[in-house]
């Protein structure tokens, strides 16, 4: 087969489909390269002395990683000087980066969660970064937090690396999901799935166990079913996974079908994750292989957001099964 790079994949949306302007292929390609910078520094560990906390939180209240802070400088870096961006906003960042004065002006505006699942930096398993474009709304020239909060409808591309066995990216931009592998040597992305598409049933479900005491009621019904296998209503038995980084969780759906689920709960009333940079970009994809995204009740690229780091429940996957959890919440009473 002949191998197609990003670059090609991108010159041919632009031509072909339209799917593409030159502004935004250069955007796509220089958060690319970005991620190849990143995926350098996760590969290196300890030897490059990238591991460990970085003595900081951000605005979550978080404990900063060293590599939350690296992987944000280089984002930030390779994306402010190019003329593609009128700003951007990251989950490490309380307020969106304005764009130097000494810098052009683009017309798009980037959100990203520079490294998704810190908690497995140190433990090395797989980690990523996510991303999100917006445009910037007509006639704001100093995009400030209002400019960012638009529906998950309106994004025009999406993305998310996974820095594991090898770096793989993955791309929608309205017109379908594919993959690139990085080829080290050759230091590009090369295109190894071109038409992502999602199997509507499955029998994995991916949720973090431990928060079971603090479930509501549908979210209870759907995992017991699962967990009751051929004995149960659902007539067959179900394997889990839980990597802890969504991007990991997220790529295995993609690749073999699957549930993900952080919903709202006692403890997370709001979610966990967050809306604007993990939820959304997400649910862009995933909607685009053929899958779903909810947050129990709603799609979640309808939700209309309030604040940059509002944080949502999230149900996403085989469209089967999010119908069917998403059903379960309609049944129950509202939440109080
Ligand atoms: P981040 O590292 O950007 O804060 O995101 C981690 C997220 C997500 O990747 C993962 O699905 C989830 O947090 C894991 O949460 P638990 O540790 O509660 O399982
Ligand atoms: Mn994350
Ligand atoms: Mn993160």
């Amino acid at each position: 087969m002949k191998s197609i790079t990003l670059t090609q994949y991108l010159i041919e949306q632009q031509r072909e489909k339209g799917a593409v302007s030159a502004e935004l292929r250069l955007l796509i390609e220089v958060v690319a390269r970005a991620c190849k910078r990143i995926s350098h520094a996760v590969s290196k560990g300890a030897l490059g002395g990238v591991l460990g906390g970085a003595g900081t939180d951000n605005i979550q209240g978080e404990a900063q990683k060293k590599l939350d802070v690296i992987a944000n400088e280089v984002l930030v870096e390779a994306n402010e000087w190019g003329g593609h961006l009128a700003a951007l906003a990251s989950e490490e960042m309380e307020h969106p980066h304005q764009i130097p004065s000494r810098y052009p002006r683009g017309e798009f505006l980037l959100l990203m969660d520079p490294l998704d699942g810190s908690s497995n930096i140190d433990v090395n398993v797989s980690i990523g970064t996510i991303f999100s474009v917006l445009r910037c709304p007509d006639g704001v020239v100093d995009p400030d937090e209002k400019a960012f909060l638009q529906p998950g409808t309106n994004q025009v591309a999406a993305g998310f690396a996974v820095y594991g066995p090898c770096t793989i990216l993955v791309l929608t931009v309205g017109a379908g999901v594919a993959a690139f592998t990085l080829d080290r040597e050759l230091g590009s992305f090369v295109m190894t799935q071109s038409e992502i598409k999602l199997s509507p049933d499955t029998q994995e479900f991916a949720i973090n166990a431990s928060n079971m005491r603090n479930w509501e009621a549908p979210v209870r019904r759907y995992i017991d079913e699962c967990l009751a296998g051929k004995t149960g209503v659902r007539g067959k038995d179900f394997n889990m996974r839980w990597v802890a980084s969504m991007v990991a969780d997220v790529f295995r759906i993609l690749s073999r079908g699957g549930i993900f689920m952080y919903p709202c709960d006692a403890k997370h009333k709001a979610g966990r994750l967050r809306l604007m940079y993990e939820a959304n970009p997400m649910a862009f994809i995933i909607e685009q292989a053929g899958g779903a995204a909810t947050d129990g009740r709603r799609r979640i690229m309808e939700i209309q957001p309030e604040q940059l780091h509002q944080r949502v429940g999230v149900v996403l996957g085989s469209k089967a099964e999010v119908d069917r959890v998403t059903q379960y919440h309609l049944e129950a009473p509202a939440r109080a």
